[in-house]
């Protein structure tokens, strides 16, 4: 009995949080409490709704070395995995990290994922549905070659085949490239490392992906591929940052907080050194 009675009380308490929950979106006093409680979500020590439970669940897609890749016990490893676990500590949070493919980390933010670190390039599309921390790397597209391919220059890559990633920024340049010339065709793959497969087989001309994945890709096959730098094409730097819940700028803040302690304490210099071969 006295547990049906918790169970009946329950229930009364949770259908008054209900009732309470969704006359908040009419009422004008209501838009009044709104309003305070964002006031103090942005104030100094406020709590963000992605940190609230202790825990940060970080999004990537381990296909990308050296910013992350899968380790020898088969967990996500790398430069970004290392990054995001010091960021975690700074801010006394537990960092999970789960492993997706590329083109789904930016719609599973605030639903499966709390932010994505994935080497994900700021661009002016993806920031209509995240925002972006303060950049922490800068990037450039690459090409990787056969060793005896005679691309040199833009027009040479117009009418070839050309692989990428899925979902990329080199995917991105690819499309520019066929605006330029319909001959050109394109394949992404949802794994670099397939397009790299499929380069050795002679099935693509080139691969086009960031310059440090690219270097240590061909540094593979060092025998028959070889590497040219973005700019030659002119390809534009990129910049690389996390990718967080739109609108949550307690979390950026406090992200982009623990980031430059990271950087001026000589953590992140030292995870350059452990994980980035220049
Ligand atoms: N920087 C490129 C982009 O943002 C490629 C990133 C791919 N990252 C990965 N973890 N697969 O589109």
């Amino acid at each position: 009995m006295k547990k049906i009675i918790a169970m009946l009380l329950t229930a009364a308490i949770s259908v008054s949080l209900i009732a309470c929950g969704s006359s908040t979106s009419t009422g004008s006093s209501d838009a009044k409490d709104t309003a305070a409680a964002e006031e103090t979500a942005s104030a100094e020590g406020a709590e963000s709704d992605a940190l609230a439970d202790g825990k940060l669940i970080v999004g990537t897609n381990a296909e990308f070395p050296p910013f992350e890749y899968l380790g020898d016990n088969g967990e996500p490893d790398g430069f970004d995995m290392a990054l995001i676990k010091a960021i975690g500590e700074k801010l006394g949070v537990e960092v999970e990290i789960q492993n997706m493919e590329f083109g789904s980390l930016i719609t599973s933010i605030g639903s499966k994922i709390d932010v994505a670190i994935a080497g994900m390039t700021v661009t002016d599309e993806r920031k209509n549905a995240v925002d972006f921390s303060d950049s922490y790397y800068e990037a450039v597209q690459y090409v990787i070659l056969p060793a005896d391919s005679a691309i040199a220059a833009k027009e040479d890559l117009l009418g070839k085949n050309l692989g990428c990633q899925l979902g990329t920024t080199g995917e991105y340049l690819i499309d520019d490239l066929i605006a330029e010339d319909g001959t050109t065709q394109k394949k992404s793959y949802n794994k670099a490392v397939d397009a790299v497969n499929d380069l050795l087989n002679g099935r693509l001309d080139c691969v086009i992906i960031d310059r440090n994945p690219a270097m240590v890709f061909q540094s593979n096959y060092p025998d028959q591929l070889k590497l040219t730098d973005g700019a030659v094409y002119g390809f534009e730097p990129e910049q690389y940052a996390i990718a967080m819940p739109k609108g949550d700028t307690v979390l950026t803040e406090k992200v982009n907080a623990a980031l430059a302690e990271i950087k001026a304490d000589g953590t992140f210099d030292k995870l350059v050194e452990q994980y980035i071969q220049n």
